[in-house]
């Protein structure tokens, strides 16, 4: 298997780059943030209970997150690998997700980490706020927020996989072809071709 985390703050391209890179390596994508909003959109009680933490910028709980990966990973037991988007968000999701993959004699190959400044982001994000339908970005404030809990909980992630050597860091500025280019350099030094 081949597991991937792309890693970044909010807006920093991980979606964008992931549908170029599970089209170009066929691996699974688990986007906890898609997850999530396919709850909301399906109304159910996750869903109900997500929507109000998300559109304050606020994480939801561990246990519910790793609920999700943890049957997204039971469920595709033929995979050639998975790429993690905004999964694994605090240490607590890292451990839980090191130990799920390790029932499956895996573990994280590399981290992918996309480093875009913070005025980058915000214009991005608010940017995309004019047509997503996303509640998250339309309010400075509340990206503000996602960005202030990315610092707070999400940057241990990387200093967990840093101590396995496993973070590489990636300029997530200029086009998304340049950045793509720079991935896939990575992941080809380190997938079995
Ligand atoms: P989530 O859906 O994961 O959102 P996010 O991390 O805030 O990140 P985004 O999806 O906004 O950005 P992205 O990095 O994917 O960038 P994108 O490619 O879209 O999470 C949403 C919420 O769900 C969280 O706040 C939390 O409440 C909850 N949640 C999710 N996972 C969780 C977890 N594990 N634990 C707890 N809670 C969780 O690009 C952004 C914009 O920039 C787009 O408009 C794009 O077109 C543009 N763009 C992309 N690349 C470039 C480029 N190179 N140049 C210019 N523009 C670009
Ligand atoms: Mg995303």
């Amino acid at each position: 298997m081949f597991n991937l985390i792309l890693f970044g703050p909010p807006g920093s391209g991980k979606g964008t780059q992931s549908e170029k890179l599970i089209a170009r390596y066929g691996l699974k994508h688990l986007s906890t943030g898609d997850l999530l909003r396919a709850e909301i959109a399906n109304k159910t009680p996750l869903g109900l209970e997500a929507k109000s933490l998300m559109d304050k910028g606020q994480l939801v709980p561990d246990e519910v997150v790793i609920g999700m990966i943890d049957a997204a990973l039971t469920n595709n037991p033929k995979a050639r690998g998975f790429l993690f988007d905004g999964f694994p968000r605090t240490k607590a999701q890292s451990e839980a997700l090191d130990a799920l993959l390790k029932k499956k004699g895996a573990s994280i190959n590399v981290v992918l980490a996309l480093d875009v400044t913070e005025d980058e982001l915000i214009k991005r994000l608010l940017n995309r706020g004019l047509t997503s339908g996303r509640s998250d970005d339309t309010k400075e404030d509340v990206i503000r927020a996602r960005i202030t809990e990315y610092h707070n909980k999400t940057s241990p992630v990387a200093d967990h996989y840093n101590k396995f050597g496993k973070v590489v860091l990636v300029k997530g500025e200029g086009s998304v072809d340049e950045i793509f280019g720079d991935l896939t350099a990575q992941i080809d030094q380190r997938i079995d071709q």
